[in-house]
Formats: C-alpha cells, structure tokens, sequence
C-alpha cells in the first residue's frame, strides 16, 4: 500500500505570471519537448470531457471506470499528469504504487456532484439510517466522491461504482444487504435501480442538509433504496422539454444521455450510458445516424467533428459545459509539466495514508467486481 507523506494538498497553486498569455503554438512545442524527453516515466490520462487542447497530448482517454484501471495497471510511469477532476486524480492516487506520483494540473479542477457528500455529514446521514433501518444496509459510492466518502464506504463493507458499471454494483449490493444506501448522485441511483426492475416508490432521498429522510408513501421496511440527495448540475440541465423538442424536430433521431441525468429524460431517452458507451454507440452506428446526446459539450463537440456522416446535435441547444473540467488548459498543462522536469514540482494530489487504505477497500471491490 502506498504511504504518503503530504497530508492534504493545501497548496492552491495559482498559474504563474509567466505561463499567462504564452503563444499555443510555443506552448504546444514546450510540452511536446517534456513528453519526449520524459517518454514512459510520463503519463498523461485525460477524460473524455477534457478540452482538445489537452486531449491532443492524452497517453490515453477514458471514462471514469477505464481510467481507474489504467491507473491500477500502471506501474511504468513515475508521474501520472491526471487530466480530469480532483476525485479521478484521488482515484489514481489511490490505486498507484508508492513510487508513483500524481498531479491534477489546475487544484481548483473539482467535481461539485462529490463535494455534495461530506464526511460529517455521510457520518451523520449512517448513524440516522442505522437507527431506522439497523443492520440491513450497506453504503455504495459513486466514484465521483472524495476520497474520504470512499473510505467511509470501505469501512462499512460497501464499494464503489461507476457509470459503466453501476448496475452490475447495485445488483451485487442488493445481494449483500436488503438496502443500500447510494452516494452522492441520486439520478445515478435512481436509474441504476429502476432499471434493475425496483419501483420509484421503494426509493427515498435522504437530504444532507435537512438531515432527514423524504416522504415516503410506502412503509419504511419496504424502503430498498436510500439516494443521497446530490446532483451533477451540468447534467441537470438537460431536461423533458429538450427531449420534447428533439422529438417535435427531428422525428428520427435517438437520445442519447448520460446516467447522471434525471430520471424521466432517462425514461424518455432511447439510449443511457457511461462516456465511453455514448462513444462506443455513436462509432458503430452507420453513417447517417441521427442523435441527441445528452452530456458535457467538449465531448459531444468531438464526437460532432468526428462523425462527419451522422447528423449530431447537443440535447440542450444551449451545451452544457462542465466548468471544473474545463480549468485544465495548456498553460495549467505545461506549468505542472515544467515543474515536474524542473525537480520542483506542483499541484501534487496525495490522498493521507490512513483514507487511502480505506477508500483503496470500495475501489479494489470494484475492479474486482466488475
Ligand atoms: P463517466 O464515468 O461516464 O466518464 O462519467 C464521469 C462524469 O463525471 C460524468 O459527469
Ligand atoms: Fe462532476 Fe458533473 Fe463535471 Fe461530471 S460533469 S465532473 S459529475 S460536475
């Protein structure tokens, strides 16, 4: 298990005066020049939301579940550049060796879906629960959560899902006890477990900031799903409406939406999946496929310059960027680059030992898992 050193990372490095208003092709060269020389001891993940600029240089690309096995399978690279949000570079972290070091390139690159489930407050939402419920639940979370909500998880003998692997988690939860209890995306709970065939009404959101259960109409005993009340707020914004408008416009083409949507565009969507489903959906349609796709719009932006022959549009005319993931850029890129062959680097990301071990519990019972 990896021992860290640094306790949390309260360097909130802010980009130097120098590596503001650089020319992009100088910058381009710059990184070009590091990639080089540094070749296998450098790896550079990027997730599909990343902008171009710093997907032309990904060693490679993925969602959020490819990218946690890359990290796990990795032990060439010394430096892991995490181009993503700060929960994947804790994830990478978490899952590398001791001689592995991980940076995320802009610190203020969060995910405001995990800042969602504090570690007080998940502490507070279990012990409630415990007390309605006893020892009949068992805590899931999606990996879009902090590295100590993770090791809260793993304490508790829960894991950690994905987009990509949600069912097949919530499935194998529901084996182990009658209930869980699903942080900190309620549509990715709600979806996973309608789809698994559980009705709406055996569903309850707890709200973390009331610290109370909503209403139910059904007997508590027969509650199987407790959702945290979190959401991701770029998917949010694709709504009913939107779907409405698809249809009314373009009669033949499909919607296509991310999971972290609410759960009536699920329901009224033709296709649900993680990132790289989307991607894999859209690669083996034939050409003249028509969609609306649902999720962040650096990605639906690639996948519209990539199939050139299928009419693709955003589900939301008005494209729903994820700020966090859009603070990465070449100068943030170059800058944590230059400091790490420089011998001082910045913008680390190591999560303290103790959470680590912890939060490694729900992520190694996942990749097992599924
Ligand atoms: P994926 O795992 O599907 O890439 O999703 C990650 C994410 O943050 C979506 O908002
Ligand atoms: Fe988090 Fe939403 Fe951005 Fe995904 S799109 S990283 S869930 S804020």
């Amino acid at each position: 298990m990896k021992q860290h050193t640094i306790i949390t990372p309260d360097y909130r490095g802010k980009l130097p005066e120098n590596y503001v208003g650089l020319d992009e092709a100088e910058m381009i060269e710059r990184i070009r020049r590091i990639k080089l020389d540094m070749g296998e001891a450098l790896f550079i993940p990027c997730h599909h939301y990343q902008k171009d600029e710093v997907v032309q240089f990904a060693d490679a690309t993925g969602d959020s579940l490819q990218l946690a096995r890359l990290s796990a399978q990795n032990r060439a690279a010394q430096h892991i550049v995490f181009c993503g949000v700060h929960f994947m570079a804790e994830t990478a972290d978490i899952l590398t060796a001791e001689a592995q070091q991980v940076y995320l390139p802009d610190m203020r690159a969060g995910c405001t879906m995990a800042d969602m489930a504090g570690l007080e407050q998940t502490e507070i939402a279990w012990e409630a629960l415990q007390e309605m419920f006893g020892d009949t639940l068992i805590p899931l979370t999606y990996v879009n959560s902090t590295a100590e909500v993770k090791a809260f998880v793993g304490r508790h003998g829960g894991a950690c899902v994905t987009s990509g692997n949600a069912k097949k988690m919530v499935q194998w939860a529901l084996n182990q006890k009658k209930r869980l209890l699903f942080l900190p995306d309620r549509h990715l709970g709600r979806n996973t477990a309608f789809a698994l065939g559980i009705p709406l009404s055996r569903m309850a959101e707890w709200h973390p900031q009331q610290e109370k259960l909503s209403e139910v109409h059904v007997p508590l005993e027969d509650l199987s799903v407790i959702l945290w009340h979190g959401h991701c707020a770029v998917h949010e914004r694709f709504t009913l409406e939107h779907v409405a408008w698809v249809r009314q416009q373009y009669p033949q083409m499909k919607v296509i939406v991310h999971p972290e949507c609410a759960h009536e565009v699920v329901a009224a969507a033709d296709e649900v999946g993680s990132t790289q489903y989307i991607i894999d959906t859209l690669a083996a349609a034939p050409a003249g496929a028509a969609w609306a796709i649902g999720t962040e719009m650096n990605l639906v932006n690639r996948l519209i310059q990539r199939h050139t022959d299928q009419h693709i549009v955003s589900l939301n005319p008005a494209m729903c960027p994820c700020v966090t993931m859009n603070r990465i850029d070449l100068p943030h890129l170059l800058w944590t680059l230059e400091s790490i062959a420089e011998g001082r680097p910045v913008n680390r990301i190591s999560v303290p030992s103790q959470i680590a071990t912890d939060a490694r519990l729900t992520l190694d019972k996942m990749l097992a898992l599924a």
